[in-house]
């Protein structure tokens, strides 16, 4: 199987490993983490299972989310994961996600951790076009697409229901042309 290996100034993007389990659990289990995404609070074996699931997933088959590590270069250690994944049609579509523990955030990782996909994406897998639907009320992952200079295209009103409640989402969006400026 072909390993992802991006290299940004302080981090590796790369494979899940099970050795990444405690790092992982750490933030997986806090409710604040995932307040805002499409999963509740894991248990050290669900996050076994997840990391293992993820082992003998190769990127580039249409509709699969792929997980990947984001490790500090100097401490080796996990500090947060994102996921790839290409649209069900036409695999020059992509989408993201992006989560940093809460013992990492605030220092530019998930802004660094993005440049280094973005650049991966348009430059050598041939993608057109990122999108990433975020909750309404999450500030942190809109301030971080924002800062990136996605752009803010859809805004649906209570189209989900999610978590006891019905939620709105953005959808955010960059092109390759875009990113190359
Ligand atoms: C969203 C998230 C990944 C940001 O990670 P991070 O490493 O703290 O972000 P960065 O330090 O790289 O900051 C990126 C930008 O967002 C802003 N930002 C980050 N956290 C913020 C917060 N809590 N409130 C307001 N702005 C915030 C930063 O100021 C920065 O903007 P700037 O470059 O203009 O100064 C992180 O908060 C997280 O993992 N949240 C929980 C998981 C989640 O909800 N993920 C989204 C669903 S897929």
């Amino acid at each position: 199987m072909q390993k992802l290996s991006i290299i940004t100034n302080r981090l590796i993007i790369r494979n899940l490993v099970i050795t990444d389990l405690d790092n992982f659990h750490q933030y997986r289990s806090n409710p604040e983490v995932t307040k805002y995404q499409g999963f509740d609070v894991m248990t050290k074996e669900a996050c076994a299972d997840f990391i293992n699931s993820q082992a003998e997933k190769q990127f580039g088959k249409p509709g699969q989310w792929i997980q990947y590590a984001i490790e500090n270069k100097e401490t080796n250690q996990l500090i947060g994961d994102c996921a790839v994944k290409l649209h069900q049609y036409d695999v020059r579509l992509a989408e993201i996600g992006m989560t940093i523990s809460d013992l990492h955030q605030k220092k530019g990782y998930a802004k660094e951790a993005l440049a280094g996909i973005l650049d991966w994406l348009f430059e050598t897998q041939n993608i057109h076009r990122i999108t990433e639907i975020v909750d309404a009320e999450n500030v942190a992952s809109i301030n971080l697409l924002k800062s990136l200079n996605f752009k803010q295209e859809g805004h649906f009103i209570e189209n989900i229901f999610f978590k006891g409640k019905w939620g709105s989402e953005f959808q955010f969006a960059m092109l390759k042309r875009e990113w190359k400026k």
